[in-house]
């Protein structure tokens, strides 16, 4: 039994990439752990957002989590921004922080890119996931493999403050990933990771998009003029990543699917791919759309937060005699 803490932003509509390298996990976590799933709002508005458009994707997102069978008897989920610890950790984090390590960070690098000045909240992102890490004394996240960088920052900060403060202070987490669906790639660019901000709209399975959309996108997915089904992630990276998108929704290894397909064309593989992915999320969409407009919804994440929070202010409570700031007389 393991403590497990992971969390997805309400940006946008939530893909497969999110589904096939994170959610995946928390569903399968929370049946032998103690599962903590947070919907990071605070990490949202690195970049300004709408304040309407975000409190909808904050209630999207938890509404999936529990259509995708996340279950709020077993696992608590509740809102980054209705727990203050994770702010008040974060500072305390910062202070031990270095601009040099959180400018290495490919994500910032990537964001920030074309920009005289960048965000700061862009820059101190990495910092606030390490105290949302950090403040539930995790030993797991499960999160897809884009993340790793910053499961490792989230490491060396732990360690970094143990050795200051006294090895109490953190637990050192893990991150986890799958073996396949860690790095779902875009559908018309497989060299670039499957994201919610991509222009194209087509360029993502959207867990919540209607079956016409999901044939579009697959059928115009950027594959290669080879015109032989084989896995070869250098030569035809696209084919490869509709493979790897196969096999995680059915659970076929891929040298069993390549067998299937021997002699047929991409049309072919991707046909059934479009009738696997609508199969999969049908009853998913089903589900959100009961939980989205239930009642239920709003008390499950004000009781998921309270538990949170009763958790969050030990481990604040902790943190702050260690660093001198509580205990003074
Ligand atoms: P976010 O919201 O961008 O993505 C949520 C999760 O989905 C995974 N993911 C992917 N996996 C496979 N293929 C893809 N193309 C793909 N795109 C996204 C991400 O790795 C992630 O696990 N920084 C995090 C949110 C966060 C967090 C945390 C996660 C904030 N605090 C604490 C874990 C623990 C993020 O941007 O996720």
């Amino acid at each position: 039994m393991k403590r497990v803490f992971s969390g997805i932003q309400p940006t946008g509509n939530i893909h497969l990439g999110n589904y096939l390298g994170a959610l995946r996990q928390f569903v399968d976590l929370q049946k032998d752990n103690e599962c903590i799933y947070c919907i990071v709002d605070m990490h949202a508005i690195t970049v300004p957002k709408d304040p309407e458009v975000l409190k909808k994707s904050i209630m999207d997102v938890a509404a999936l989590y529990l259509a995708l069978g996340i279950d709020p008897e077993k696992s608590i989920v509740f809102i980054q921004s209705d727990v203050p610890g994770h702010a008040e950790l974060s500072w305390m984090l910062t202070c031990s922080s270095y601009t040099g390590e959180l400018s290495r960070m490919t994500q910032f690098k990537q964001k920030s890119k074309m920009q005289e000045s960048a965000p700061t909240g862009l820059f101190m992102y990495p910092v606030l996931m390490a105290a949302d890490i950090l403040l539930y004394d995790t030993e797991v996240v499960p999160v897809g493999d884009d993340q790793k960088q910053h499961i490792e920052l989230t490491r060396d900060l732990a360690k970094r403050v143990n050795g200051k403060y006294g090895e109490d202070t953190f637990v050192i987490p893990e991150g986890r990933y799958m073996k396949s669906g860690a790095r779902i790639m875009s559908l018309d660019d497989p060299s670039s990771k499957m994201s919610k901000s991509a222009e194209n709209e087509y360029s993502r399975i959207q867990l919540l998009d209607s079956p016409s959309k999901i044939k579009k996108s697959i059928m115009r997915a950027t594959t290669d003029s080879e015109g032989v089904i084989r896995y070869d992630q250098e030569k035809q990276p696209g084919i490869a990543n509709l493979l790897n998108i196969y096999s995680a929704c059915t659970n076929k290894p891929v040298d069993e699917i390549v067998k299937d397909y021997d002699g047929k064309g991409y049309g072919a593989l991707k046909k059934d791919l479009v009738d696997v992915l609508v199969e999969n999320l049908t009853p998913v969409q089903e589900r959100f759309a009961e939980i989205r407009n239930s009642d239920e919804l709003p008390k499950i994440l004000a009781a998921g937060a309270e538990k949170a929070n009763a958790i969050a202010e030990k481990t604040i409570k902790r943190v702050k005699d260690n660093f001198g700031l509580g205990n003074r007389f």
